[in-house]
């Protein structure tokens, strides 16, 4: 079933959930975003499904964060966006079935995001995983306010200021994610681990998801929220955006 730009199937106890951009390297567009969320809302209604699985479309990408194609500099989009798509980040955590990221290639940005919101994460061997989004003039938002709880202050720092991406085996070192495997088996093993997990009782996995996001409230994303939309105002930003789009490098004033 289409949802959005987002293929929705039910596999027996297991919804598989894929991004399906691959040209613009499933970017979070505003079809992406609606297709996710609908998803989420047809596992959380759907009492024979008990784990959903997340990738994306194509050999390339998970997800390259979020659509840049769409960015503009009007007060009015960057109040709408910031206010869409933290949320839209948060919902993978607030689902009360346990979600699985099989990240299939690049999860940039908000894909990587979107990976660390999910409750596990399975990589393939070719994936690679970073928060760019300083190369914009940005900061990932949501992985502020997450990524250190994963993977500790100061690498969280350095991803977030560099920009740079890790390879699948330092993402599975660093927690990011819980096991790399062969390419080609990706699907396999995310699969056969939502199995498992759907074998489990019901209501101690769902205990257990509840338990341990307790923690992870929505007050924090307010700083988020509200901080984010004056990085948008600075000229770097600006020309981080337009050398995105012209395809070079910016140069970003001293
Ligand atoms: N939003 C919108 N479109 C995107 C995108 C994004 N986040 N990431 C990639 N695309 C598009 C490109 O514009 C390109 O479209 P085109 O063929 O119409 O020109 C297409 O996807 C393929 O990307 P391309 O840049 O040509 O591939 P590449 O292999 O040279 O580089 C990346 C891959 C991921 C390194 C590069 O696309 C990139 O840096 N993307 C942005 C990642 C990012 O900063 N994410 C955080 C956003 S806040």
């Amino acid at each position: 079933m289409r949802l959005g730009s987002v293929n929705f199937e039910k596999k027996g106890k297991i919804a598989l959930i894929t991004l399906d951009e691959p040209s613009k390297l499933n970017a979070l567009s505003a079809g992406i975003r609606q297709g996710v969320l609908e998803s989420l809302a047809k596992i959380e209604a759907d009492d024979e499904i008990r784990v959903g699985v997340i990738t994306g479309s194509g050999d390339k990408a998970f997800c390259a964060g979020a659509d840049i194609s769409g960015f503009n500099f009007e007060p009015e989009f960057v109040r709408k966006f910031i206010r869409n798509v933290l949320p839209f980040l948060q919902a993978p955590e607030k689902c009360t079935k346990p979600l699985i990221a099989a990240v299939n290639g690049l999860a940039l940005g908000g894909g990587f995001e979107l990976a660390i919101s999910c409750d596990f994460v399975i990589s393939s061997d070719r994936a690679k995983f970073g928060v760019p989004e300083i190369q914009l003039g940005l900061l990932p938002g949501f992985a502020i306010v997450r990524l250190h709880e994963i993977v500790g202050r100061p690498k969280a720092k350095e991803m977030s200021i560099l920009g740079e991406p890790i390879s699948a085996e330092e993402a599975c070192r660093l927690g990011i994610a819980l096991r790399v495997v062969p390419h080609d088996k990706l699907m396999e093993e995310a699969m056969a681990f939502a199995e498992k997990i759907a074998s489990k009782p019901r209501m101690a996995v769902s205990l257990a998801k509840s338990a341990y996001n307790r923690g992870l409230g929505g007050d924090e994303m307010l700083y988020a929220q509200d901080a984010f939309p004056f990085l948008f105002l600075t000229d770097d930003t600006q020309e981080g955006v337009t050398a995105f789009r012209e395809k070079r490098k910016p140069k970003f004033k001293d």
